[in-house]
């Protein structure tokens, strides 16, 4: 178990009971209530649905809640550590605040002017894409992994990570949102104000998903694609040199 706060800190090794059916939580539990009562770990829900108890587990972005101790065998040590890409609070409590700062810069859905609530219609097909991305609990697991930030730290300023360029992505495919019309560029923003191009589609963030979202593969592909279509599209390079004159 990682025991520290901002200054540093190191491994500590426990021996904990385990029952039948129980989850890496259950053991940090234990562990609180019988030999580290101070030990810091966040968590709410118990069942995957929170997304607070995002930690790393042989080095492995996961839940503690969803991990059960059934995946390992007798003889193994268990070593719990903080999120790599975030500054620790203490023990495996960490600061999350970088992606509440991306979440503020992406702009939010914009109605379109001509249509009332409850006028709104869309494709089943349109609705079942974002729906996807809507299963999102913001573990910022997908967070940690990326290669992008989790061991460098000045991406973070350029950098928006998969879970918010997801979101960019969602908005973007839309058919209602009317961000265009109203001046804002998603794909232009994706791209230059949140690093959309410093993805290189590793796909780690896929892996290490709870909820199972293709994030690279239905958003951050997608939208890269979108992106170079636009970029390359003929009529549209001819428009921009037109209006540069
Ligand atoms: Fe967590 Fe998946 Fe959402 Fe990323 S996209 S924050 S891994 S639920
Ligand atoms: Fe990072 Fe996912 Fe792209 S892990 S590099 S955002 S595919
Ligand atoms: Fe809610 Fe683990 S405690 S996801």
């Amino acid at each position: 178990m990682w025991r520290g706060d901002p200054e540093g800190g190191r491994l500590e090794d426990f021996t904990v009971e385990v029952n039948e059916g129980e989850v890496v939580l259950d053991i940090i539990h234990r562990l609180q209530a019988t030999q580290a009562g101070d030990l810091a770990v966040r968590w709410n829900c118990k069942a995957g649905k929170c997304g607070s108890c995002s930690a790393e587990i042989n080095g492995r972005p996961r839940l503690l809640c969803m991990t059960r101790m059934s995946t390992f065998e007798r003889a193994d040590v268990v070593t719990v550590t903080p999120l790599r890409a975030f500054p620790v609070v203490r023990d495996l409590v960490t600061d999350v605040s970088y992606n509440y700062t991306k979440a503020r810069e992406i702009p939010s859905f914009v109605p379109p002017a001509e249509l009332a609530p409850g006028e709104y219609r869309m494709q089943q097909e349109d609705v079942e894409r974002s729906q996807e991305f809507r299963k999102c609990i913001e573990c910022f697991l997908c967070q940690d992994t990326c290669h992008v930030v989790r061991d460098h730290e000045e991406n973070k300023q350029s950098f928006a990570g998969p879970r918010f360029l997801m979101r960019q992505a969602e908005l973007d495919m839309h058919p209602l949102d009317a961000a265009e019309e109203q001046g804002l560029d998603r794909k232009t923003s994706a791209q230059e104000e949140h690093g959309l191009g410093y993805c290189n589609i590793t796909k780690c963030c896929t892996e290490v998903c709870p909820e199972g979202i293709r994030i690279t593969d239905n958003a951050l592909i997608p939208m890269k694609e979108r992106v170079a279509d636009r970029k390359y599209d003929p009529l549209v390079w001819l428009g921009n040199k037109i209006r540069r004159r």
